[in-house]
């Protein structure tokens, strides 16, 4: 695959930190992270390939979740980065577990947000195909129809209407090539579950206590079975904690990077 052009940002300094988002937004759902972590680490966000205003994957053949990794892993090694703590949300934790999979020497540490290491069950999988049809006609509406009521807590739908409205955006302006790469890469993942022993690096695993997406018992299931994996519930936010729940998210990210070798 040729090197993809990839949209990043960068700030601060200190051990290299790349967050990944999920499905289906762009770099901007770490808002509240880049300045505020830059004093704890050398922070880059980017768009996976086909969101925000990263190049899509090529249309040769069916998008996977392995073929994201190797865009990330490629970019992580375009920019000389030898270790990096990285950093996935939901879809990207599938992309985070790939690359630890592909790619382990080139990772410091892991931070899995609101993820699963499981692949779809058979109407999940479904579920997908039939949003790639509807995405063909209505385009990102049809996503934001399908996700946007499960995607945040009830706290923060009542209290932080803004937060809403950021999300309601990011969504809408994604191309429908890129969500439909996306939905058919995550609807035929690997089970990683197998893989989870073998990461030997310190990993951080965060979820909301009110995701609608990711079932509860996953971040369990992970922290245990993950050899160096420590885990922070937080209360009362949904599948977008980074977002939610701020101040909570950085701190737990600030300890971890802070007890990094
Ligand atoms: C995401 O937030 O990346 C997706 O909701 C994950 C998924 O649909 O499995």
């Amino acid at each position: 695959m040729q090197q993809l052009k990839i949209n990043y940002t960068e700030n601060g300094y200190g051990h290299a930190v790349l967050l990944l988002h999920g499905f289906p937004f762009d770099h901007a759902i770490w808002h509240g992270q880049t300045e505020a972590l830059a004093k704890s680490g050398h922070i880059f966000t980017i768009d996976l390939p086909g969101f925000g205003t990263s190049q899509p994957l090529p249309n040769e053949s069916p998008a996977t979740i392995d073929m994201y990794a190797e865009a990330v892993a490629r970019w992580i090694k375009a920019h000389r980065r030898r270790k990096i703590v990285l950093g996935g949300h939901s879809m990207a934790g599938y992309i985070a577990l790939a690359l630890a999979r592909l790619h382990p020497e080139m990772l410091r540490g892991l931070i899995l947000i609101s993820t699963r290491p499981g692949p779809d069950s058979e109407e999940g999988r479904e579920g997908r195909y039939k949003l790639v049809t509807r995405v063909e006609i209505e385009g990102a509406q049809a996503v934001a129809d399908a996700m946007l009521s499960r995607l945040l807590a009830p706290a923060t739908l009542e209290r932080h209407p803004e937060v809403r409205d950021r999300v309601h955006d990011a969504i809408m302006r994604q191309s429908k090539e890129g969500i439909k790469h996306a939905l058919v890469a995550m609807a035929t993942r690997p089970d990683a579950t197998p893989d989870l022993k073998s990461i030997t690096v310190p990993t951080l695993i965060i979820s909301g206590t009110e995701d609608a997406i990711i079932p509860a018992g996953d971040a369990e299931l992970m922290r245990k079975r993950i050899p160096q994996a420590t885990h922070v519930p937080i209360d009362k936010a949904g599948h977008l904690p980074m977002m939610e729940a701020p101040d909570e998210f950085n701190q737990a990210v600030e300890s971890f990077l802070a007890a990094l070798p």
